[in-house]
Protein backbone atom coordinates (compact mmCIF):
# COMPACT_ATOMS: atom_id res chain seq x y z
CA UNK A 1 0.00 0.00 0.00
CA UNK A 2 1.38 3.41 -1.02
CA UNK A 3 -0.08 6.87 -0.63
CA UNK A 4 -0.71 9.97 -3.16
CA UNK A 5 -1.27 12.98 -1.24
CA UNK A 6 -2.32 15.86 -3.47
CA UNK A 7 -0.25 19.51 -2.49
CA UNK A 8 -0.71 20.90 -5.56
CA UNK A 9 -3.54 23.37 -7.10
CA UNK A 10 -4.21 26.97 -7.28
CA UNK A 11 -5.75 27.82 -3.65
CA UNK A 12 -7.35 31.12 -5.04
CA UNK A 13 -10.06 30.87 -2.24
CA UNK A 14 -7.18 31.79 0.62
CA UNK A 15 -5.51 34.79 -1.41
CA UNK A 16 -3.55 36.02 -0.96
CA UNK A 17 -1.98 33.96 1.42
CA UNK A 18 -1.67 31.45 -1.36
CA UNK A 19 -0.20 34.18 -3.41
CA UNK A 20 3.09 33.44 -2.04
CA UNK A 21 2.56 30.38 -0.16
CA UNK A 22 0.91 26.64 -0.24
CA UNK A 23 -2.78 26.70 0.96
CA UNK A 24 -1.59 22.99 2.41
CA UNK A 25 1.38 24.79 4.47
CA UNK A 26 -1.21 27.01 6.27
CA UNK A 27 -0.80 26.28 9.76
CA UNK A 28 -3.59 24.77 12.09
CA UNK A 29 -3.04 24.72 15.80
CA UNK A 30 0.79 26.56 14.47
CA UNK A 31 1.46 23.05 12.62
CA UNK A 32 0.87 22.45 8.59
CA UNK A 33 -2.57 21.34 7.34
CA UNK A 34 -0.54 18.95 5.87
CA UNK A 35 1.20 17.55 8.55
CA UNK A 36 -1.79 16.19 10.20
CA UNK A 37 -2.83 14.14 6.64
CA UNK A 38 1.01 12.81 6.30
CA UNK A 39 0.74 11.83 9.97
CA UNK A 40 -2.49 9.78 10.14
CA UNK A 41 -0.92 8.12 6.52
CA UNK A 42 2.19 6.83 8.78
CA UNK A 43 0.10 6.03 11.91
CA UNK A 44 -1.93 3.81 9.54
CA UNK A 45 1.08 1.59 8.70
CA UNK A 46 2.31 3.44 5.01
CA UNK A 47 5.09 4.84 4.73
CA UNK A 48 5.89 5.40 1.13
CA UNK A 49 4.22 8.65 -0.05
CA UNK A 50 3.77 10.63 -3.18
CA UNK A 51 3.42 13.80 -2.59
CA UNK A 52 1.84 16.04 -5.74
CA UNK A 53 3.58 19.43 -6.30
CA UNK A 54 2.84 22.14 -8.17
CA UNK A 55 4.16 25.91 -8.55
CA UNK A 56 4.57 26.09 -4.82
CA UNK A 57 6.67 22.70 -4.85
CA UNK A 58 9.56 24.53 -3.28
CA UNK A 59 7.48 25.61 -0.62
CA UNK A 60 6.60 22.26 0.40
CA UNK A 61 9.69 20.49 0.14
CA UNK A 62 11.35 22.52 2.28
CA UNK A 63 8.67 21.81 4.71
CA UNK A 64 8.43 18.09 4.60
CA UNK A 65 11.82 17.26 3.13
CA UNK A 66 12.27 13.68 2.54
CA UNK A 67 9.65 13.06 5.13
CA UNK A 68 12.12 11.30 7.74
CA UNK A 69 11.62 13.74 10.58
CA UNK A 70 7.68 12.35 10.12
CA UNK A 71 8.59 8.66 9.70
CA UNK A 72 7.71 8.34 6.10
CA UNK A 73 9.72 8.48 2.58
CA UNK A 74 8.70 10.71 0.33
CA UNK A 75 8.53 11.33 -3.35
CA UNK A 76 7.38 14.68 -5.24
CA UNK A 77 5.43 14.02 -8.23
CA UNK A 78 5.47 16.94 -10.51
CA UNK A 79 2.07 18.10 -11.82
CA UNK A 80 2.47 20.45 -15.03
CA UNK A 81 -0.65 22.18 -14.15
CA UNK A 82 -3.70 21.60 -11.82
CA UNK A 83 -5.91 19.77 -14.28
CA UNK A 84 -7.55 17.83 -11.28
CA UNK A 85 -7.73 15.05 -9.01
CA UNK A 86 -7.68 12.40 -11.24
CA UNK A 87 -4.82 14.34 -13.33
CA UNK A 88 -2.64 14.18 -10.12
CA UNK A 89 -3.80 10.02 -10.53
CA UNK A 90 -2.54 10.08 -13.94
CA UNK A 91 0.75 12.02 -12.92
CA UNK A 92 1.19 9.62 -10.27
CA UNK A 93 1.38 6.25 -12.50
CA UNK A 94 4.58 5.39 -12.81
CA UNK A 95 4.89 5.87 -8.36
CA UNK A 96 1.46 3.76 -8.16
CA UNK A 97 2.45 0.88 -10.49
CA UNK A 98 -0.22 -1.96 -9.51
CA UNK A 99 0.05 -0.99 -5.63
CA UNK A 100 -2.84 -0.52 -3.66
CA UNK A 101 -2.99 3.19 -2.27
CA UNK A 102 -4.77 5.96 -0.41
CA UNK A 103 -5.34 9.11 -2.07
CA UNK A 104 -5.66 12.16 0.77
CA UNK A 105 -6.30 15.82 -0.17
CA UNK A 106 -3.58 17.87 1.27
CA UNK A 107 -6.05 20.88 2.40
CA UNK A 108 -8.36 18.05 4.17
CA UNK A 109 -8.49 17.60 7.91
CA UNK A 110 -10.47 14.25 9.30
CA UNK A 111 -10.68 13.19 13.02
CA UNK A 112 -9.08 10.21 14.09
CA UNK A 113 -7.36 8.71 11.87
CA UNK A 114 -7.31 6.49 9.03
CA UNK A 115 -5.78 3.15 10.09
CA UNK A 116 -9.51 1.43 10.69
CA UNK A 117 -10.08 2.76 6.63
CA UNK A 118 -7.33 1.23 5.67
CA UNK A 119 -7.16 -2.35 7.21
CA UNK A 120 -11.02 -2.79 6.19
CA UNK A 121 -10.31 -1.81 2.51
CA UNK A 122 -6.81 -4.26 2.76
CA UNK A 123 -9.21 -7.10 4.11
CA UNK A 124 -12.11 -6.87 1.35
CA UNK A 125 -9.76 -4.80 -1.39
CA UNK A 126 -12.67 -3.15 -3.57
CA UNK A 127 -11.80 -1.12 -6.50
CA UNK A 128 -12.28 1.82 -4.32
CA UNK A 129 -13.53 2.73 -0.81
CA UNK A 130 -14.81 6.19 -0.20
CA UNK A 131 -16.07 8.46 3.08
CA UNK A 132 -18.62 10.10 2.99
CA UNK A 133 -19.97 13.10 5.54
CA UNK A 134 -23.60 14.82 5.64
CA UNK A 135 -23.10 18.73 4.64
CA UNK A 136 -25.60 21.56 4.43
CA UNK A 137 -23.81 22.97 1.50
CA UNK A 138 -23.49 19.92 -0.74
CA UNK A 139 -23.18 22.00 -4.30
CA UNK A 140 -19.33 22.61 -3.16
CA UNK A 141 -18.40 18.76 -3.14
CA UNK A 142 -18.93 15.68 -5.02
CA UNK A 143 -21.79 14.06 -3.88
CA UNK A 144 -22.90 10.06 -3.66
CA UNK A 145 -26.47 9.11 -4.74
CA UNK A 146 -27.16 6.33 -2.41
CA UNK A 147 -29.30 3.06 -2.94
CA UNK A 148 -31.82 1.93 -0.38
CA UNK A 149 -28.93 -0.77 -0.01
CA UNK A 150 -26.35 1.33 0.69
CA UNK A 151 -24.63 0.84 -1.96
CA UNK A 152 -23.79 3.73 -3.88
CA UNK A 153 -25.57 4.38 -7.36
CA UNK A 154 -23.68 6.98 -9.01
CA UNK A 155 -21.45 10.42 -8.25
CA UNK A 156 -21.69 13.51 -9.41
CA UNK A 157 -19.02 16.80 -8.81
CA UNK A 158 -20.26 20.13 -7.62
CA UNK A 159 -24.03 19.87 -8.43
CA UNK A 160 -26.04 23.18 -8.58
CA UNK A 161 -28.74 21.07 -7.67
CA UNK A 162 -27.70 18.67 -5.42
CA UNK A 163 -29.22 15.30 -5.72
CA UNK A 164 -28.05 14.39 -1.87
CA UNK A 165 -26.60 16.29 0.96
CA UNK A 166 -23.54 13.23 1.11
CA UNK A 167 -19.98 14.90 0.14
CA UNK A 168 -17.37 12.94 -0.86
CA UNK A 169 -14.29 13.55 1.58
CA UNK A 170 -10.78 13.63 0.86
CA UNK A 171 -9.46 10.38 1.65
CA UNK A 172 -10.05 7.53 -0.62
CA UNK A 173 -8.92 3.99 -1.22
CA UNK A 174 -7.97 2.54 -4.49
CA UNK A 175 -6.65 -0.21 -6.05
CA UNK A 176 -4.99 0.87 -9.47
CA UNK A 177 -8.14 0.28 -11.53
CA UNK A 178 -8.95 4.18 -10.80
CA UNK A 179 -5.32 4.64 -13.29
CA UNK A 180 -7.38 2.61 -16.34
CA UNK A 181 -10.40 4.63 -15.44
CA UNK A 182 -9.20 8.02 -15.07
CA UNK A 183 -7.70 7.22 -18.31
CA UNK A 184 -11.15 7.00 -19.88
CA UNK A 185 -12.89 9.95 -18.40
CA UNK A 186 -12.90 13.78 -20.21
CA UNK A 187 -12.17 17.25 -18.73
CA UNK A 188 -15.37 18.46 -16.70
CA UNK A 189 -16.81 21.57 -17.22
CA UNK A 190 -14.07 23.84 -15.04
CA UNK A 191 -11.78 22.04 -17.53
CA UNK A 192 -10.67 19.26 -14.89
CA UNK A 193 -10.36 15.58 -15.23
CA UNK A 194 -12.52 14.70 -11.68
CA UNK A 195 -11.38 11.98 -9.74
CA UNK A 196 -15.27 11.60 -8.91
CA UNK A 197 -16.15 10.44 -12.50
CA UNK A 198 -12.87 8.31 -12.50
CA UNK A 199 -14.49 6.42 -9.99
CA UNK A 200 -18.20 7.06 -11.44
CA UNK A 201 -16.21 5.04 -14.37
CA UNK A 202 -15.16 1.95 -12.05
CA UNK A 203 -18.94 1.82 -11.01
CA UNK A 204 -19.91 2.09 -14.75
CA UNK A 205 -17.37 -1.23 -15.27
CA UNK A 206 -18.94 -2.68 -13.10
CA UNK A 207 -16.41 -2.55 -10.25
CA UNK A 208 -16.83 -2.30 -6.02
CA UNK A 209 -17.21 0.99 -4.53
CA UNK A 210 -17.93 1.11 -1.50
CA UNK A 211 -18.33 4.14 1.07
CA UNK A 212 -18.44 4.63 5.04
CA UNK A 213 -19.73 7.54 6.73
CA UNK A 214 -16.91 9.66 8.46
CA UNK A 215 -17.91 10.15 12.00
CA UNK A 216 -16.14 12.93 13.42
CA UNK A 217 -15.89 16.17 12.50
CA UNK A 218 -14.19 16.44 8.33
CA UNK A 219 -12.54 20.00 7.54
CA UNK A 220 -11.61 20.83 3.77
CA UNK A 221 -9.61 24.08 4.87
CA UNK A 222 -9.87 25.98 1.53
CA UNK A 223 -11.59 29.28 2.88
CA UNK A 224 -10.67 31.22 5.49
CA UNK A 225 -13.90 30.70 7.34
CA UNK A 226 -13.21 27.16 7.78
CA UNK A 227 -9.70 27.34 8.05
CA UNK A 228 -10.42 29.32 11.79
CA UNK A 229 -13.09 26.87 12.14
CA UNK A 230 -10.20 23.90 11.65
CA UNK A 231 -8.11 25.81 13.89
CA UNK A 232 -11.09 26.25 16.16
CA UNK A 233 -11.89 22.39 16.86
CA UNK A 234 -7.97 21.35 16.57
CA UNK A 235 -6.87 23.42 19.08
CA UNK A 236 -10.01 22.21 21.16
CA UNK A 237 -7.75 18.90 21.37
CA UNK A 238 -4.77 20.41 23.27
CA UNK A 239 -3.82 20.05 27.11
CA UNK A 240 -2.27 22.72 28.61
CA UNK A 241 1.77 22.84 28.29
CA UNK A 242 3.83 25.69 29.65
CA UNK A 243 7.70 25.65 28.11
CA UNK A 244 8.41 29.21 27.65
CA UNK A 245 8.68 31.79 30.09
CA UNK A 246 5.05 33.24 31.86
CA UNK A 247 5.97 35.78 33.99
CA UNK A 248 3.99 36.40 37.44
CA UNK A 249 1.95 39.09 35.80
CA UNK A 250 0.23 37.27 33.80
CA UNK A 251 -2.60 34.97 34.23
CA UNK A 252 -3.07 31.69 31.84
CA UNK A 253 -6.50 29.58 32.26
CA UNK A 254 -7.37 26.58 30.41
CA UNK A 255 -5.37 24.68 27.91
CA UNK A 256 -2.70 27.19 26.41
CA UNK A 257 0.32 26.08 25.54
CA UNK A 258 3.45 28.19 25.65
CA UNK A 259 6.28 26.68 23.57
CA UNK A 260 10.27 27.01 24.22
CA UNK A 261 11.67 30.28 23.82
CA UNK A 262 8.49 32.35 23.88
CA UNK A 263 8.15 35.41 26.71
CA UNK A 264 4.79 36.10 28.09
CA UNK A 265 4.80 38.88 30.01
CA UNK A 266 2.05 41.24 31.90
CA UNK A 267 -0.66 39.34 29.92
CA UNK A 268 -3.79 37.40 29.82
CA UNK A 269 -3.88 34.42 27.91
CA UNK A 270 -7.06 32.42 27.64
CA UNK A 271 -7.30 29.04 26.27
CA UNK A 272 -7.57 27.27 23.88
CA UNK A 273 -4.52 29.00 22.86
CA UNK A 274 -1.29 27.94 21.58
CA UNK A 275 1.98 30.31 21.19
CA UNK A 276 4.91 29.77 18.97
CA UNK A 277 8.36 29.26 19.97
CA UNK A 278 10.23 32.72 20.55
CA UNK A 279 7.05 34.44 20.29
CA UNK A 280 6.32 37.47 22.78
CA UNK A 281 2.86 38.91 24.33
CA UNK A 282 3.82 41.81 25.82
CA UNK A 283 0.50 43.77 27.92
CA UNK A 284 -1.50 41.76 25.89
CA UNK A 285 -4.76 39.45 25.68
CA UNK A 286 -4.89 36.66 23.48
CA UNK A 287 -7.92 35.02 23.52
CA UNK A 288 -9.81 31.57 23.20
CA UNK A 289 -8.95 29.56 19.67
CA UNK A 290 -5.87 31.56 18.84
CA UNK A 291 -2.69 30.66 16.94
CA UNK A 292 0.21 32.63 17.38
CA UNK A 293 2.56 31.09 15.34
CA UNK A 294 6.73 31.27 15.87
CA UNK A 295 8.43 34.83 16.25
CA UNK A 296 5.55 36.34 16.87
CA UNK A 297 5.25 39.98 18.64
CA UNK A 298 2.20 41.03 20.41
CA UNK A 299 1.90 44.47 22.44
CA UNK A 300 -0.65 46.02 24.05
CA UNK A 301 -3.11 44.26 22.21
CA UNK A 302 -5.83 41.96 22.07
CA UNK A 303 -6.25 38.71 19.59
CA UNK A 304 -9.07 35.58 19.69
CA UNK A 305 -10.14 33.61 17.52
CA UNK A 306 -7.36 34.23 14.89
CA UNK A 307 -4.56 32.54 13.45
CA UNK A 308 -1.24 34.65 13.34
CA UNK A 309 1.42 32.61 10.74
CA UNK A 310 5.12 33.45 11.45
CA UNK A 311 6.79 36.91 12.36
CA UNK A 312 3.89 38.75 12.62
CA UNK A 313 3.66 42.16 14.49
CA UNK A 314 0.69 43.27 16.19
CA UNK A 315 1.40 46.88 18.22
CA UNK A 316 -1.29 48.96 19.96
CA UNK A 317 -4.09 46.76 18.38
CA UNK A 318 -7.12 47.13 20.63
CA UNK A 319 -9.15 43.78 19.16
CA UNK A 320 -8.67 41.73 16.20
CA UNK A 321 -11.05 38.63 16.13
CA UNK A 322 -11.84 36.06 13.20
CA UNK A 323 -9.05 37.04 11.32
CA UNK A 324 -6.42 35.18 9.14
CA UNK A 325 -3.12 36.92 8.91
CA UNK A 326 -0.03 35.91 6.78
CA UNK A 327 3.91 36.10 7.37
CA UNK A 328 5.35 39.13 8.93
CA UNK A 329 1.99 41.31 8.43
CA UNK A 330 2.38 43.98 10.83
CA UNK A 331 -0.78 46.03 11.99
CA UNK A 332 -0.19 49.14 14.25
CA UNK A 333 -1.82 52.21 16.18
CA UNK A 334 -0.23 55.03 15.03
CA UNK A 335 -0.46 58.65 16.63
CA UNK A 336 0.14 60.54 13.48
CA UNK A 337 -2.22 63.00 11.54
CA UNK A 338 -4.62 62.95 10.03
CA UNK A 339 -6.45 59.84 11.90
CA UNK A 340 -6.38 57.70 8.96
CA UNK A 341 -6.33 54.08 8.65
CA UNK A 342 -3.02 53.40 6.24
CA UNK A 343 -2.55 49.47 4.15
CA UNK A 344 -0.08 48.35 2.59
CA UNK A 345 -2.33 45.47 1.22
CA UNK A 346 -1.66 42.66 -1.27
CA UNK A 347 -3.86 41.68 -4.19
CA UNK A 348 -6.86 39.61 -3.09
CA UNK A 349 -6.87 40.72 0.69
CA UNK A 350 -9.79 41.22 2.71
CA UNK A 351 -10.15 44.14 5.67
CA UNK A 352 -13.40 44.45 7.84
CA UNK A 353 -12.78 47.57 9.92
CA UNK A 354 -14.30 48.12 13.30
CA UNK A 355 -17.80 50.45 13.11
CA UNK A 356 -16.21 53.84 14.41
CA UNK A 357 -13.07 53.15 13.69
O1 LIG B 1 -12.50 18.38 -0.10
C1 LIG B 1 -13.26 17.35 -0.71
C2 LIG B 1 -13.54 17.68 -2.16
O2 LIG B 1 -12.27 17.77 -2.83
C3 LIG B 1 -14.42 16.60 -2.81
O3 LIG B 1 -15.73 16.60 -2.25
C4 LIG B 1 -14.54 16.85 -4.31
O4 LIG B 1 -15.25 15.81 -4.93
C5 LIG B 1 -13.13 16.94 -4.93
O5 LIG B 1 -13.21 17.26 -6.32
C6 LIG B 1 -12.30 18.01 -4.22
O6 LIG B 1 -12.88 19.27 -4.50
P1 LIG B 1 -12.12 20.67 -4.35
O7 LIG B 1 -12.62 21.62 -5.40
O8 LIG B 1 -12.22 21.12 -2.92
O9 LIG B 1 -10.61 20.32 -4.68
P2 LIG B 1 -9.41 21.32 -4.75
O10 LIG B 1 -9.31 21.91 -6.10
O11 LIG B 1 -9.44 22.23 -3.55
O12 LIG B 1 -8.16 20.34 -4.58
C7 LIG B 1 -8.01 19.48 -3.48
C8 LIG B 1 -6.51 19.32 -3.16
O13 LIG B 1 -5.80 18.77 -4.25
C9 LIG B 1 -5.80 20.61 -2.82
O14 LIG B 1 -4.88 20.38 -1.77
C10 LIG B 1 -5.06 20.98 -4.09
C11 LIG B 1 -4.76 19.63 -4.70
N1 LIG B 1 -4.77 19.60 -6.18
C12 LIG B 1 -5.90 20.02 -6.84
C13 LIG B 1 -5.97 19.96 -8.21
C14 LIG B 1 -7.21 20.40 -8.94
C15 LIG B 1 -3.69 19.10 -6.86
O15 LIG B 1 -2.65 18.71 -6.23
N2 LIG B 1 -3.74 19.03 -8.23
C16 LIG B 1 -4.85 19.44 -8.95
O16 LIG B 1 -4.84 19.33 -10.19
Amino acid sequence: MRALVLAGGAGTRLRPITSTSAKQLVPVANKPILFYGLEQIRDAGVTEVGIIVGDTAADIEAAVGDGSALGISVTYLRQEAPLGLAHAVLTAADFLGDEDFVMFLGDNLIEGGIGDLVASFERDRPAAQLLLKQVPDPERFGVAVLADDGTIERLVEKPADPPSDLALVGVYLFTSAIVDAARRISPSARGELEITDAIQQLLDDGQTVRASRVEGWWLDTGKKDELLDANRIVLGTVTQRIDGDVDQDSTVTGAVVVEAGAVVTGSVLRGPAVIGADARIVDSYVGPFTSIAEGCVVTRSEVEFSVLMQGCVLTDVPRIEASLLGREVRVSRGARRPAAHRLLLGDHSDVELAEGS
